[in-house]
């Protein structure tokens, strides 16, 4: 019997797909920074029965229209706003992402984030390495505090709850929006429901970890951020799209806000002359909100179990499809 055929859209480390080598032949893109290209994808899915893929992949109804025989998709991330779940669904591919196993790493750098951005970490950083420190003085580099502040979180799901956790550290109170309630968040944080508008006006951090959905696209408008306080800092780790990156990028220009941590952006990777580069008030990171070597690993190792498991007919570990 021939086995079946996975292709895996980034060079992974051997060991991580070792295991499904044994019930698989594995082809992986081997390149570790580079993207697979869009026809070299369209041409491996004709014979693949598995594809394990990065967020940046798009697996749309196209490419899912020449790959007869996928059973199973698996994402290398939680979020799974690049592939067509809908459609996925309706020719019986299963659809697996990795919650869960980069919950507290993600939650992590949302936190660093926040700090780095409130403190001004980075731009000190560089103040050092460009020898511009001539003399300790009161005011230099002053930041914002975050402890005892308002942190306001919106998308309260597992990793929301993380950033709360790390939040009651700081004495911060913490206000969230969501589609339904979190009691548990609530009970054991002390979080607090508040609507969309309330939590953006009156919170000092507003924390993005919301997936990109129809209804979170362009959530965050120019109107919003005009609400928020002056001395506010917009914090975004979930997706770019649900951010109006102009709106955003004039609010903070105008003096709207104070800062903006990002580690997402409406088109990935961004260029180096992008707007956001040239304000000092902006922190931008390369999406590595679960990147910690033993989060990826472990994240690597769930794709190819669901694979694994979706293909000796076993139901999956973590399913999106509904
Ligand atoms: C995810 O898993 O969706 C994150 O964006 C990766 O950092």
């Amino acid at each position: 019997m021939t086995k079946p055929y996975v292709f895996i859209t980034r060079k992974l480390s051997d060991e991580a797909i070792q295991p499904l080598q044994e019930i698989a032949e594995v082809n992986m893109w081997n390149e570790e920074e580079k993207a697979v290209p869009r026809e070299v994808l369209m041409e491996e899915v004709k014979k693949a029965d598995a594809i394990l893929t990065m967020l940046s992949d798009k697996i749309d109804k196209e490419l899912m229209d020449t790959a007869p025989n996928l059973k199973v998709i698996a994402n290398l991330a939680v979020g799974f706003d690049n592939i067509d779940v809908a459609y996925a669904t309706e020719k019986g591919i299963a659809v697996c992402n990795t919650p869960d196993v980069l919950t507290d790493t993600t939650a992590d750098l949302t936190f660093g984030l926040l700090l780095s951005t409130a403190r001004r970490l980075v731009e000190a950083a560089e103040f050092v390495k460009n020898g511009e420190w001539k003399s300790w003085s009161p005011l230099l580099l002053a930041g914002h505090d975050i402890h005892h502040k308002t942190i306001g979180i919106v998308g309260m799901g597992k990793i929301g709850e993380a950033v709360a956790k790390r939040a009651t550290g700081f004495d911060m109170e913490i206000l969230y929006h969501n589609r339904s309630r979190n009691h548990s968040a609530e009970k054991r944080l002390g979080a607090i429901y508040t609507s969309f508008d309330d939590l953006i006006s009156t919170s000092d951090f507003i924390v993005c970890l919301t997936p990109l959905t129809e209804q979170t696209k362009n959530l965050f408008t120019a109107e919003s951020f005009k609400k928020m306080k002056k001395t506010a800092i917009f914090v975004n780790v979930s997706r770019g799209p649900v951010v109006d990156e102009d709106a955003l990028y004039h609010a903070l220009l105008n003096g709207e806000i104070a800062g903006a941590g990002l580690d997402v952006f409406v088109k990935e990777p961004i260029e180096s002359n992008h707007p956001f580069l040239g304000l000092k008030n902006v922190v931008a990171l390369p999406h590595i909100g679960s990147a910690s070597t033993e989060t990826r690993v472990t994240m690597m190792h769930l794709c190819c179990q669901n694979i694994e498991l979706v293909l000796t007919n076993q139901n999956p570990k973590t399913l999106v499809n509904k």
